[in-house]
């Protein structure tokens, strides 16, 4: 191993350095004694003993105020530094002290003779006496804090894994005693008898120690509680704060939104996102970190949208069998009954089924302000404005609501239309009857309007119009779109929209139907309203042909029925073994699973009440942080069934910064 000799922090190769800031492993705890299972909140060792290998050199001094059953001083122990801990209750400084007699004495066995480098010293005390305890044991200046505090009144709290433990006749608290911190008023005097407590390990700790307080947010009477930001917060009073956390969706992922498909790097605080239960709710905090390992990229049957995500994500989805004598998976209808579980994506294969929400709405009244869609002067009186120009002027409503005849037009104009600033509006068609009913509702929504119709397109002559609808729908065909207002009206208005669509560009028999545009956008939020009617397309790429929304079997028969086509009847409905449905969720099989390297930044959405979004064909939980994150990307999963587990990280002396103490 070669350590450089600036190193002052650790002994660590640049290799092992480098292993501990950049990667992110997972830590797999191994299942807890019997004597260590006791305590309600213990921490695995092997991790600590990674923290205290990266802030310490043999020989350091490493204490922890809040000891517990003692994991911190077997950390040590195995890494050959010196361990203090306090504990304030009698039963776990007891098996504290017997866990290290224990390794003492198989110590004092494998290397017999051998020169003991390291003590561990269980102090039966209370923490917030830490300056008085120090001087009574002559204690030597500190190193390294390590520790993960009581968390308030969290394991006091039903719910939490406490259920459980007090079923198994397990500790579900520490103590009733006034001073475990644990016991506090309430949270504010929980908080400030933490810091309080850091406050008078301060002068105890050499000029460069660092500190690592592993805490977590937690969710209280529906209120989500930030106690490791509060902590954090106040801490930062006293010392440097150099804290991180996790995300993980590759910047380009959609997200369903009330607006449509978002990337998820472009989601924003407040913005409603759809969650697992197939409603909307607000995000109420955004995260994003740099990532430098594997993605998976998982790409579901029908949407056949690839999306990658950290292995570590949780997503909601059902394990399927596979039977390779018959080379096919478990059917359907044997795998309806079992429960969904939010499983980590690398533990899904293909053939799993992800559960994509079918969007419920509040039905929305709308009324859309033209005036808002075009960028030229303008003058409005009694509700009906104008361009402030000379000479053909168009006199429009200011505000329109949303009716079936606005829907169809908006649907013919997207697959047909075109309209720029400067020009007049233009939908082309050969069809008599398309023609007509275009006509028809332009006249409905602006009377008196002036149109032409020719054999191949319904021109109208207003270049307010023109701009008005380029600006809502797109100009080219590149760019067309269904504006976010129209994605929330109601079925019976968003099924004209179907219908006006079709009409241009869709396509509808007994045996195949299918929409087709070169615009992702459009194809985007089509499918967002189609999936709101229960029907999820089947999407096909193309450099070609562009993207293409197929539909078979029985869902051909579903469009037909929205789009009031009584002309298709579809005698042989086919069994659609590409998923299946029901009133909540459409369940769609993994068709390709594939990793990939990915340098670069990854996000995560924080959403309440549900704790989920839904990317473009799969649900995700925003809470699958059972990791804690060091400052510079360190991550471990060390706590099952909690979330969010904080390794805040702070030091002493505030003026170093990071670079000066790089390998
Ligand atoms: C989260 S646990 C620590 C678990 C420990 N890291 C382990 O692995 O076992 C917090 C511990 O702090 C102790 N505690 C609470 N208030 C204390 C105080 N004022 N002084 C010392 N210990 C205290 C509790 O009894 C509890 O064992």
């Amino acid at each position: 191993m070669t350590v450089s000799e600036d190193n002052r922090l650790n002994e660590l190769s640049a290799k092992e350095w480098l292993k501990f800031t950049k990667t992110w492993f997972i830590h797999n705890p191994p299942p807890r004694k019997k004597d260590e299972i006791l305590h309600p909140a213990k921490y695995p060792e092997k991790m600590i003993e990674e923290f205290v290998r990266f802030f310490t050199k043999t020989g350091g001094v490493v204490f922890d105020p809040f000891l517990g059953t003692g994991s911190t001083l077997i950390a040590c122990y195995n890494s050959q530094r010196n361990g203090i801990g306090i504990e304030l209750q009698d039963k776990y400084a007891k098996i504290a002290e017997e866990r290290v007699k224990k390794l003492d004495s198989q110590y004092q066995l494998s290397e017999a003779g051998g020169k003991r480098l390291c003590k561990q010293v269980v102090i039966k005390g209370d923490s917030s006496q830490v300056d008085k305890l120090w001087k009574d044991y002559s204690l030597p200046q500190i190193d390294f804090v390590i520790t993960s505090p009581p968390y308030g009144m969290m394991l006091n709290k039903k719910g939490l894994a406490s259920k459980e433990r007090e079923n198994d006749g397990l500790d579900t608290n520490y103590s009733t005693a006034q001073e475990d911190l644990g016991n506090s008023a309430d949270y504010e005097q929980f908080l400030s008898r933490l810091v309080d407590i850091f406050v008078k390990i301060k002068p105890l700790l050499k000029e460069d120690a660092y500190l690592v307080v592993i805490l977590q947010n937690y969710m209280h009477k529906g209120d989500y509680v930030t106690l490791a930001w509060d902590f954090a917060k106040e801490m930062k009073k006293h010392y440097q704060m150099r804290g991180e956390r996790i995300w993980c969706f590759h910047p380009e992922t959609l997200i369903w939104t009330l607006t449509g498909a978002k990337k998820i790097q472009e989601v924003q605080i407040n913005d409603s996102v759809l969650t697992h239960k197939g409603t909307f709710s607000k995000v109420i905090k955004t995260f994003k970190r740099h990532y430098n390992e594997s993605l998976l990229k998982i790409t579901p049957r029908a949407l056949n949208k690839e999306i990658k995500c950290t292995p570590e994500h949780e997503l909601l989805a059902i394990q399927r069998k596979f039977w390779p004598n018959s080379h096919a998976f478990q059917p359907f209808d044997q795998v309806s009954s079992i429960k969904p579980a939010w499983i980590k994506a690398n533990r899904l294969k293909v053939g799993d089924i992800l559960l994509l929400p079918i969007p419920k709405l509040k039905e929305q009244k709308i009324k859309i302000n033209l005036s808002k869609f075009t960028s030229k002067k303008i003058v409005i009186k009694d509700d009906i404005f104008t361009t402030q120009n000379k000479g053909g002027q168009t006199y429009l409503p200011k505000c329109i609501s949303i009716s079936p005849e606005f829907c169809r037009l908006a649907g013919y104009y997207i697959s047909e239309g075109h309209g720029s600033p400067g020009h007049a509006l233009s939908i082309a068609s050969n069809s008599k009857e398309l023609k007509e009913d275009v006509v028809f509702c332009f006249e409905k929504i602006f009377p008196g309007i002036h149109l032409n119709v020719t054999k191949k397109e319904v021109v109208c002559y207003s270049r307010l119009v023109s701009e008005i609808f380029s600006n809502m729908f797109g100009s080219y065909a590149r760019d067309k779109l269904i504006p976010p207002f129209l994605l929330t009206v109601k079925p019976i208005h968003l099924k004209h929209l179907l219908k006006g669509l079709w009409a241009g560009d869709g396509h509808i028999s007994n045996s195949r139907a299918a929409y087709k545009t070169i615009s992702e956008k459009l194809a985007n939020n089509l499918v967002f309203v189609l999936l709101r009617f229960g029907l999820v397309p089947n999407i096909q790429f193309s450099e070609k042909h562009g993207i293409q929304l197929s539909f078979r079997g029985k869902t051909i028969a579903e469009l037909a029925a929205i789009l009031d086509r009584k002309d298709i009847v579809i005698d042989r409905i086919k069994i659609n073994n590409q998923l299946w449905r029901d009133e909540n969720y459409f369940y769609l099989p993994i068709r390709k699973l594939k990793h990939e390297h990915y340098e670069g930044q990854v996000y995560n959405l924080m959403v309440e009440p549900h704790n989920s979004y839904v990317t473009y064909s799969f649900s995700s939980h925003n809470c699958q942080d059972n990791k804690t994150l060091y400052p510079y990307g360190y991550r471990y999963s060390f706590v099952p069934n909690v979330h969010h587990h904080y390794c805040l990280v702070f030091k002493k002396r505030r003026e170093l910064e990071i670079s000066q103490i790089s390998p």
